[in-house]
C-alpha cells in the first residue's frame, strides 16, 4: 500500500492510492478533488479526456466522502494542499457516500459535536488528533529516555484523591467504587519500589459545569520520583513541558500551519519559565504588583482596546463584502466565495465578542481576588496574561491544596504543591508538588479532609516502611493539546469528549 505521506518518494511515478473524496469542484471537463487517506490530503484532477467519460461522470457525481481508489501520476506543486498533485488515470468507486451532513461551509458547533464520529475527518480536527499524538509520543521519549519506568494506576478505586466533591461513584461488585480522579497515591507506592515511575491513563472529574478546560474524561500524565524535593519537581516539570513544546514545534510543522497557530509564544518555552510563590501571584492578579512597568488592570483594558478594534476591522470588511454582492456584477463562484468569507467573518466576531464579554468579569475578579483563596479560571487567565512564558506559581496556602501536599517547614501554612500555568490565558496545565512524610500530619488532614481512614492505610504504610521525602505531578494532556494547537475550548483536543451533558457520540 502506498500513502499519501510516501509521495515526495514517488514524484514523477504512476501510483495507486486508497481514499476519500473529501471535497471537489469542476470545470469544463475537470473535476478537481481534494483527496485524503489519513495521512494526508493531495489534490486529484480527473480529466475527462484521461480516463473517460464514464468514469469522468462517476467523478463529477461522486458525494463528499465517498471512497475510492485512484491511479495517476505525481506531480509536485507547492500551491496544492499538501504540495502534490495526482494526475488521474483511472479512478474506482469503491462506496458512494449518502449525502454527506458536514459540508464545507460554516457549521455551529454543537452541531459539529453531534456528528463527532464524522467531523474527525475533517483536516482541522486531522491537524489536532496527530499533533496530540505527537504530544503523547514525545511525552514517552521523555520519560523513557530519563529511565523512569511507566506503570499503570488502578481505574477502580476505593479512595478519592483530589477531593470528594468530583467523584464518580459506580457499583463495584454491590460496593461503591469511584473512577480515579488521579493515578497519584499508587505512583507513590511504585515510586518505593521503582526510583522513577509515571503513569500514564484515563482520569475522571464529575465536573457539573461546562466550562472550556474541563472534562469529565480526560489523561493525565504523573510521574513520581523518589528523594525528589519541590525545586528538584519544578525543574523536571520545567525540562518535561520545553521537551514536548519543542518536539511539537520541530516535527508538527505541517499540523501547526493547518490550525494557524501563532508560535511566539510556543517558542518561548526555550527560556526560563517564571517562579513565584503564591503570594506575589496574588498582588500581581490583583493589581498591586506590576509585570515589566504594567498592571494586571492596565493589561485588561489594553486588550479590551485591541479586541474592539479588531472587531470594527472584521465588521468594515463584511460590509466591503456585502456591497460587492448587492452591486449584483459578481458570478455566482464568487459570490458563494463571498458568502462563505463573511459566513466565517462573523463567526469570527462571535468569538470576539465572547472574549470581550468575559474581560468586565476577568477585571472585576482579578480587583477582589481574596488573598487565601485558590485561583479561579480567570485568574488564572489574568495572571499568565501578564507573562509570554509559563509560570510556575508554588508555596499555597495549605487549606486550598490536596491533604497530600507537605507543609513547608520555613513558611507554616503554605503547601509544597505548585501549578504550571500556561501562557495565551491557558491557565493549570500541571499541578503537582512534595509529598508530606509526617504521618501523624497525614492522619490529621486525612481527618480534616473527612476522607475514610480505612481506605488509606494502605498509603500510610509508606511512610511506615522505608520513608523518603519524595515529589510527583500530574499534566492534563488535553489542556496542553488546547493551548500546543491554540484551541479556544478543550472538546476538540480529544477524539470523543466527554463533559457535563455529553455521552454520545
Ligand atoms: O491539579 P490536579 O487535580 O492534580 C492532581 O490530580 C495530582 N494528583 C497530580 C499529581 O501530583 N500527581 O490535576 C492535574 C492536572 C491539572 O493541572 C489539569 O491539567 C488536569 O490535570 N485536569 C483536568 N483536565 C481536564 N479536565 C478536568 N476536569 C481536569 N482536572 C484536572
Ligand atoms: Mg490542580
Amino acid at each position: 500500500m502506498l500513502y499519501i505521506k510516501d509521495l515526495p518518494k514517488h514524484e514523477g511515478q504512476e501510483v495507486e492510492l486508497k481514499g476519500w473524496n473529501a471535497q471537489k469542484r469542476d470545470s469544463k471537463g475537470l473535476v478537481f478533488m481534494t483527496f485524503r487517506d489519513g495521512t494526508g490530503f493531495c489534490q486529484a484532477v480527473i480529466d475527462l479526456n484521461v480516463v473517460g467519460e464514464t468514469s469522468f461522470e462517476a467523478a463529477k457525481r461522486l458525494p463528499q466522502e465517498s471512497s475510492l481508489s485512484i491511479k495517476g501520476k505525481v506531480i509536485k506543486d507547492e500551491r496544492q494542499i499538501g504540495g502534490y498533485e495526482i494526475q488521474v488515470s483511472a479512478l474506482q468507486v469503491i462506496a458512494e457516500a449518502e449525502d454527506y451532513p458536514i459540508t464545507p461551509k460554516e457549521h455551529g458547533v454543537d452541531f459539529l459535536m453531534d456528528k463527532r464520529h464524522l467531523w474527525l475527518r475533517s483536516r482541522r480536527q486531522w491537524a489536532i488528533m496527530r499533533t496530540r499524538n505527537e504530544i503523547i509520543y514525545s511525552i514517552h521519549r521523555f520519560f523513557q529516555e530519563r529511565g523512569f519506568v511507566q506503570m499503570d494506576a488502578p481505574i477502580f478505586t476505593g479512595n478519592a484523591c483530589e477531593g470528594t466533591t468530583t467523584l464518580f461513584e459506580t457499583d463495584y461488585y454491590g460496593e461503591p467504587a469511584y473512577l480515579s480522579q488521579s493515578g497519584q497515591l499508587y505512583g507513590e507506592a511504585m515510586a518505593m519500589a521503582q526510583g522513577l515511575i509515571y503513569t500514564f491513563g484515563p482520569t475522571f472529574r464529575a465536573e457539573k459545569s461546562k466550562t472550556r478546560r474541563h472534562l469529565s474524561e480526560f489523561w493525565m500524565i504523573e510521574p513520581e520520583m523518589a528523594f525528589y524535593d519541590l525545586k528538584m519537581d519544578m525543574d523536571l516539570i520545567e525540562d518535561f513541558v520545553r521537551y514536548v513544546v519543542s518536539s511539537v514545534l520541530d516535527k508538527c510543522k505541517e499540523e501547526l500551519k493547518v490550525l494557524e497557530r501563532d508560535t511566539t509564544y510556543l517558542e518561548k518555552v526555550r527560556e526560563p519559565f517564571i517562579r513565584m510563590k503564591y503570594e506575589d501571584a496574588v498582588s500581581v492578579i490583583r493589581g498591586e504588583k506590576d509585570v515589566n512597568g504594567r498592571t494586571s488592570l492596565q493589561m485588561l483594558a489594553d486588550e479590551e482596546a485591541a479586541l474592539k478594534d479588531e472587531k470594527l476591522k472584521l465588521e468594515a470588511e463584511i460590509k466591503e463584502r456585502e456591497e460587492k454582492i448587492a452591486g449584483g456584477t459578481l458570478k455566482k463562484g464568487e459570490i458563494n466565495f463571498n458568502q462563505n468569507k463573511i459566513d466565517k467573518l462573523k463567526n469570527e466576531i462571535k468569538d470576539l465578542e465572547e472574549k470581550l464579554s468575559n474581560i468586565p468579569q476577568w477585571l472585576n475578579s482579578a480587583k477582589n481576588f481574596k488573598r487565601g483563596d485558590d485561583f479561579g479560571g480567570s485568574d488564572e487567565t489574568v495572571l499568565t496574561k501578564m507573562f509570554g512564558q509559563p509560570v510556575m506559581v508554588y508555596n499555597w496556602p495549605q487549606e486550598v491544596k490536596a491533604f497530600y501536599m507537605k507543609e513547608d517547614e520555613t513558611d507554616k501554612g503554605y503547601a509544597k504543591g505548585v501549578d504550571l500555568l500556561a501562557p495565551e490565558g491557558y491557565g493549570e496545565v500541571v499541578g503537582g508538588g512534595e509529598r508530606e512524610t509526617d504521618i501523624e500530619r497525614l492522619k490529621r488532614k486525612i481527618v480534616e479532609h473527612q476522607l475514610p481512614m480505612s481506605a488509606f492505610e494502605w498509603y500510610l504504610d509508606l511512610r511506615k516502611f522505608g520513608n523518603v521525602p519524595h515529589a510527583g505531578f500530574g499534566l492534563g494532556l488535553e489542556r496542553l493539546v488546547a493551548w500546543i494547537c491554540g484551541l479556544q475550548h478543550i472538546r476538540e483536543t480529544i477524539p470523543f469528549p466527554r463533559s457535563y451533558g455529553r455521552l454520545l457520540p
